[in-house]
């Protein structure tokens, strides 16, 4: 009769373990009961960069990667992003149930009223220099808003706590728009109560100032859409992040600053702007076979290509491409499309990338949009923070809630020196 346990045999001394499994999984402190000496550590397992280690349960979002699923709380992200805005989603994401008509009116309408920054948060955005990487000055504004927000760092207070998971929500979206405000010399514009989140963000980007802004239907439409895809993604890079200072107990604010710090790097959310990078030094569609050789050579990466956890196709890169024909419609074809599409084309029929695995990811057409929407490339991992804002949130706050989570401290293998003499520095 088969048995949801795990036989261990260690042969240094012959004894057998037995283990519970569970999901597929074993309890890694199951482990240390293996010694060869009573008096050993136990045995560890090593797993760099948590390949094949799960640090957390969660019922947030499903990835299935092997076969291209994503869903936040049990709903398929195609249905969602043809069917929700970004804040029905962001509702969805924190409280596990999709809102009915009024929730959704009382929390579009709160979220809305929240989204106006405190005047500090212009007069920092307003030192830094204009050339400043937007992330910098995301990742710097997001804890300055702690300091803004000293009750915060109550986070086992459930009310302060979701008080202030809706403040960074609402905030995160003026935190990016401003600071491209400031790098164009432009006054900082307010949001409008009346706008959707989408549409606020578009407002504070670009009103003039005078009158109402009405942001084109299609281009809030995508905006919404891109916003809703990049809200969640399970145990990540920025996310893991965001677990691992938030286990310390320190206030939201400063977690979501060193989250969105993991998120900047090019292999995580900087590869959007890699890609458009990427897509300027090839040029022309001429120039794809040479850039080509060198990718297979090993020379360089073609970004927004490969995934950690997606073996096929980013469920997320096939939406955003069907998004993509409904923005040019409003803003002419963006020519860089080409060079991606046959970029695509060669990578899904060539050897290397068929071995590896290697599809487009999310991030492979997103900067190519942005770019339509007008949003300078060097903003585009700003797009991925704004939004994934609600992700990190709904993750910490889990893990808060999570009776077997402690602050997190990983162990390691010591394979330095030992016990060495010390050596006075004149005698070095
Ligand atoms: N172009 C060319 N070769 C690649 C690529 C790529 N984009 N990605 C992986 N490979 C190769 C890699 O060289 C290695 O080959 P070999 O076995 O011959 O040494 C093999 O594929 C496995 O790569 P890996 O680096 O061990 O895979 P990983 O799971 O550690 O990395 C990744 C995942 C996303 C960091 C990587 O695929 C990558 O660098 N992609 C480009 C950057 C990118 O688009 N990042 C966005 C990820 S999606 C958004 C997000 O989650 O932030």
């Amino acid at each position: 009769m088969s048995k949801d346990t795990l036989t261990i045999k260690d042969n240094r001394t012959g004894k057998d373990y037995e283990v519970p499994i569970w999901e597929d999984t074993i309890n890694a402190m199951d482990l240390r009961q293996i010694k060869v000496n009573p008096d050993d550590f136990g045995m560890m397992s090593y797993d760099p960069a948590f390949k094949n280690t799960a640090n957390t349960k969660s019922t947030i979002t499903l990835v299935d990667g092997d076969n291209g699923v994503l869903q936040y709380r049990g709903y398929p992200i195609s249905d969602l992003a043809e069917n929700t805005d970004f804040l029905e989603t962001a509702y969805l994401i924190f409280n596990g149930e999709l809102p009915d008509a009024d929730s959704l009116a009382a929390w579009r309408s709160e979220i809305s009223g929240m989204m106006a920054l405190p005047d500090a948060i212009p007069a920092i955005m307003n030192a830094f220099p204009k050339d400043a990487h937007p992330m910098g000055a995301f990742v710097s504004t997001a804890a300055a808003l702690g300091t803004l927000n000293p009750d915060a760092s109550n986070v086992l207070d459930m009310d302060t706590r979701w008080h202030h998971m809706k403040n960074l929500t609402a905030k995160a979206a003026g935190l990016g728009a401003y600071f491209y405000r400031h790098t164009q010399d432009k006054d900082f514009v307010a949001p409008d109560p009346k706008l959707s989140y989408a549409g606020n963000f578009l407002r504070m980007m670009y009103h003039d100032g005078s009158g109402d802004y009405t942001p084109d239907p299609a281009l809030e439409r995508a905006l919404n859409v891109l916003f809703i895809l990049h809200a969640d993604h399970e145990q990540n890079c920025g996310t893991t992040t965001m677990r691992t200072i938030g286990s310390s107990q320190v206030d939201p604010y400063s977690a979501v600053a060193g989250a969105a710090a993991a998120l900047y790097g090019p292999l995580h959310g900087g590869a959007n702007e890699a890609v458009l990078r990427m897509l300027d030094q090839i040029g022309d569609v001429s120039k794809i076979p040479a850039f080509m050789d060198s990718v297979r050579k090993g020379e360089q990466r073609l970004m927004g290509f490969g995934h950690r956890v997606y073996k096929n196709y980013d469920p997320r890169a096939k939406i955003i491409k069907s998004v993509a024909d409904d923005v040019f419609k409003v803003t002419g074809r963006n020519p860089k499309l080409d060079i991606a599409m046959e970029l695509e084309k060669i990578a899904l029929n060539e050897d290397y990338f068929i071995e590896r695995k290697l599809y487009p990811n999310v991030d492979f057409y997103s900067g190519i949009i942005y770019q339509a929407l007008g949003i300078p490339t060097k903003m585009f991992t700003v797009m991925f923070a704004i939004p994934r804002t609600v992700g990190w949130l709904a993750q910490w706050s889990e893990m808060l809630d999570d009776s077997e989570q402690k602050i997190a401290r990983p162990r390691q293998v010591y394979l330095g020196a030992l016990d060495r003499e010390f050596v006075p520095i004149e005698k070095r």
